[in-house]
């Protein structure tokens, strides 16, 4: 089995800024209720005229460029994704023809917000074993597109964004573990009801807000921080690793107050952990693939460091990750 580690980072974050402020005119809500509930306080929103492809091919490219590789070099391209430019073909295939990436085999994986964590996973299966040399893994999310901008409980809370990574054998360090998992006993916490074959799209859907983000933001924050704790102890252990031994924490950005329950059952220093919720709110698979990419650009991860990403989320599913920085 080969040594499986991460090349090349890359992001793409749309232009338009929506504020706390600017959901005060929309909504019944607060600048400071969303601070303090949740740690945002600005995200990102996608032009009208740009699908998540559009998003996910500008990190790609960002990504290929950092890893010196050209389209012509993947074999394999994953995208995570919860909000596909239409039902089908896969993301990643709109993906492959934008790049000219001809000779790779490209499919997307639907596990919400642990979706990167999943889609890394998944890649490295395929170059471990040697069926594939170089991988590009996308996280990108338009949750504009399915947020009730209606619902002050939701609405709140994601963003718009994309994040990417070029994955290949591993000359020094790599992906020393992962583990993930899910309970599908939870799916009705978190969901889009509409659209899909059990409520295909009908005028009686489109009543409803059948096509929106639909949440039980409670009883999901409970069971994320238990979750997130435990997957961080489980792929540690597979490690070999303690949570001493960690440099860097690349969590989901579901909720600061989550991030900063799930430290402290870990008993982990808050400087240890990576945050962008701040400035990008919740873009599902996107926050881990973001988060990643600021923060080895901002001189957070060195080459060496134990890094873990975390992520769960609607499933419910959870994935985590130990990299050593090679
Ligand atoms: O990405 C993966 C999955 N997603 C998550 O992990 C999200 C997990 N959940 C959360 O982050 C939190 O549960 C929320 C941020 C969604 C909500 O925070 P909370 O502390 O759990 O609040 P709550 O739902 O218990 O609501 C408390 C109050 C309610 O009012 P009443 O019934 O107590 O009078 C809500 O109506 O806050 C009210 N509320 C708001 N008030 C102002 C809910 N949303 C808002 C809002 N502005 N935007």
């Amino acid at each position: 089995m080969k040594r499986v580690g991460i090349i090349g980072v890359g992001e793409y974050l749309p232009k338009r800024v929506l504020t706390n402020a600017d959901l005060e005119k929309m909504v019944d809500t607060s600048d400071e209720w969303i601070t303090t509930r949740t740690g945002i306080k600005e995200r990102r929103l996608a032009a009208k005229s740009e699908a998540t492809s559009d998003l996910a091919i500008k990190a790609a490219k960002d990504a290929l460029a950092d890893a010196k590789l050209k389209p012509q070099d993947l074999d394999l391209i994953i995208v995570a994704t919860i909000t596909p430019d239409m039902p089908f073909p896969a993301v990643a295939c709109l993906l492959q023809n934008a790049l000219g990436a001809k000779d790779a085999i490209c499919f997307d994986i639907s596990a919400a917000c642990a979706g990167f964590v999943y889609a890394i996973t998944v890649a490295q299966q395929f170059i471990a074993r040697g069926s594939a040399r170089n991988a590009l893994v996308v996280g990108a999310e338009t949750l504009s597109a399915i947020t009730d901008w209606q619902d002050r409980n939701t609405c709140v809370l994601f963003g718009d964004g994309a994040g990417a990574v070029v994955l290949a054998e591993a000359k020094s360090g790599g992906i020393l573990s992962t583990y993930l998992g899910c309970n599908g006993s939870k799916a009705d916490l978190l969901m889009v009801p509409g659209g899909g074959s059990r409520n295909p799209a009908s005028a009686h859907t489109l009543g409803k807000r059948l096509h929106h983000i639909k949440m039980k933001g409670n009883e999901v924050f409970k069971l994320a921080v238990t979750i997130m704790a435990e997957a961080a102890q489980n792929v540690l252990k597979k490690a070999g690793l303690e949570c001493k031994d960690i440099d860097l924490v690349i969590p989901h950005q579901a909720n600061v107050r989550i991030i900063m329950a799930m430290a402290k059952k870990l008993n982990l220093a808050p400087e240890k952990i990576y945050l962008n919720i701040e400035r990008r709110g919740n873009m599902s698979s996107a926050s881990t693939a973001t988060a990643l990419c600021e923060a080895v650009r901002a001189g957070r991860i060195k080459r060496g460091d134990i890094i873990l990403l975390d992520a769960f989320g609607a499933g419910l599913v959870w994935g985590a990750c130990v990299i050593k920085w090679g």
